[in-house]
């Protein structure tokens, strides 16, 4: 049964049961009522009846005579009223209107009536009422008569048919229905407004469910905490942002681990390259035999950074709580940068480049060293990507002033306006879509990387650039001293 009802028939049991009590008790009391009303009636009758009729002799004091002259009169003036009356004597014979010789009253009744008791009865039937009596159910008293020194002397039965009583009964019932009626009327519209509002409001709960279901959680339910549906509505507000909450924390993992294996796959590409271009100059016999040796090495050196970047990176953990360590140790600048122009010597002479290196001997530099290889090999390689016939300079010096290694990486290429530049930093951004050079990368992810990498080295990193006159890079890796002090300062 659908809810609007269940609560409309709960409304109305409650109602309808009230109303139901309240209406029988009304309708007894005033049954009651009606009947005590009609005998007071009747007995006023008879006590009015006993003092006309009755006559006393003045001499003895004693009962002398009743006067039928009297009961005939009241007896026309009552029967206008629906009211009879019926006078016995102290024996039970009837006197009036008839004369019997024989009791018609039962010793029983005498006997009560003897005691002064007056009989009251509501609806007698054929076989209660005596016999002589009216034909039609009849209310009635039976009250007695006594003389001074109290003796019963006479009976009188007044009765009224029980029709006229019950025509006031009968108004009372008619109107008690009529209010029951109406009550239950009201009753139900009431109950259809209540039950409406509240089958309303558990509507909106179960839309809001739904579009919960459906993925929304940005489903906010109105509540000002009256009752327990809003109680629940409260605690679904609360499991909204609590299922928000989860579902951005898992965005946010589904987006480090969609970065991750860009970055990954990007990072790796660069030594598989260098391996692969070596191996085929061996192949092919392209590399002169004094070179081999240096080649070589260099394959190895590539291979284990790529077995490091492989153990390091693949950490599903350390992806997933975002932290991919830095192993910072001071190295040889001159000799890593010659490692990466050596690299990248062939990609610059395919695009008729000059790559120079000025760094000075014994020039040490405090990073990781994997990832400064990442760092300067993707900005020299977008330096040869994006200038032909020129000339790349990789220059690198201690400045004792910031206490600093800077190492700077020009070209005289195709530079950027400064509208570009501003944008270099961000995932998948090309300055010029046009500028694809499938040859050495397309993604748009190289420099976001470096910016990431110089900042877990903090480090910095500036541009320079002027459309069609170059660009250079500059990094700033501080010295040792320097970044150990600021760890101290921080923790
Ligand atoms: N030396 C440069 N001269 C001119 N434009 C450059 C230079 N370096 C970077 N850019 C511009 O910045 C953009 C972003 O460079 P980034 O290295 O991030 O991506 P990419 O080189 O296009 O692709 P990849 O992810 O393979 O490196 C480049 O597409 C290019 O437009
Ligand atoms: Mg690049």
């Amino acid at each position: 049964m659908k809810l609007i009802y269940q609560y409309m028939l709960g409304f109305l049991v409650v109602v309808g049961t009230c109303l139901g009590v309240i209406s029988i008790a009304i309708y007894s009391y005033s049954e009651s009522m009606a009947y005590r009303q009609t005998w007071m009636q009747l007995e006023g009758y008879s006590d009015n009846l006993q003092k006309m009729a009755l006559r006393v002799d003045p001499r003895t004091g004693t009962i002398d005579n009743i006067t039928t002259e009297t009961l005939d009169d009241m007896q026309d003036i009552l029967a206008d009223q629906k009211v009879n009356f019926v006078l016995f004597d102290k024996i039970g014979r009837e006197l009036y209107p008839n004369r019997t010789s024989q009791p018609l009253i039962d010793a029983k009744t005498l006997a009560l009536l003897r005691k002064g008791n007056t009989i009251r009865e509501r609806n007698s039937t054929e076989r209660s009422r005596p016999r002589v009596y009216h034909k039609r159910p009849m209310t009635y008293i039976m009250k007695p008569w006594f003389d001074q020194d109290n003796k019963m002397v006479a009976i009188l039965l007044a009765g009224s048919e029980v029709s006229a009583v019950e025509t006031n009964i009968n108004t009372i019932k008619r109107n008690l229905l009529v209010a029951l009626l109406v009550s239950v009327f009201i009753a139900l519209v009431l109950s259809w407004f209540l039950a409406n509002w509240q089958v309303k409001r558990i509507d909106k709960l179960r839309q809001a469910t739904k579009q919960v279901a459906g993925g929304d959680f940005d489903v906010k339910i109105a509540t000002d905490g009256q009752d327990e549906l809003d109680d629940l509505a409260h605690d679904f507000n609360a499991m909204t942002i609590s299922l928000q909450d989860y579902d951005q924390e898992i965005k946010r993992q589904e987006q480090r681990r969609k970065d991750f294996m860009a970055d990954a796959s990007h990072e790796m590409r660069t030594p598989l390259t260098t391996i692969n271009g070596l191996l085929e100059g061996l192949a092919y016999d392209a590399i002169p035999a004094e070179n081999r040796g240096q080649s070589i090495q260099l394959m190895r050196n590539e291979t284990k950074r790529l077995i490091r970047l492989v153990n390091e990176n693949l950490d599903y953990e350390k992806i997933r709580t975002n932290q991919i360590p830095l192993h910072q140790r001071s190295f040889d600048v001159q000799d890593c940068l010659q490692n990466i122009v050596s690299q990248l010597q062939e990609k610059a002479t395919t695009s008729q480049d000059q790559l120079v290196l000025q760094a000075p001997d014994d020039l040490q530099i405090y990073a990781d060293y994997d990832r400064f290889i990442q760092i300067v090999f993707n900005i020299t390689q977008n330096a040869i990507q994006f200038t032909n016939q020129g000339l790349i300079t990789i220059k690198a010096w201690h400045d004792d002033q910031q206490h600093a290694v800077l190492i700077t990486i020009s070209d005289n290429g195709i530079g950027m306006s400064s509208d570009q530049v501003k944008n270099i930093w961000e995932r998948y951004y090309k300055a010029d879509p046009s500028r694809k050079n499938t040859k050495y990368g397309e993604s748009g992810l190289g420099l976001a990387i470096v910016h990431q990498l110089m900042q877990q080295h903090h480090g910095k990193i500036q541009v320079r650039s002027h459309l069609e006159q170059g660009t250079t890079f500059t990094l700033t890796f501080y010295d040792q001293e320097v970044i150990r002090a600021n760890d101290t300062d921080q923790n």
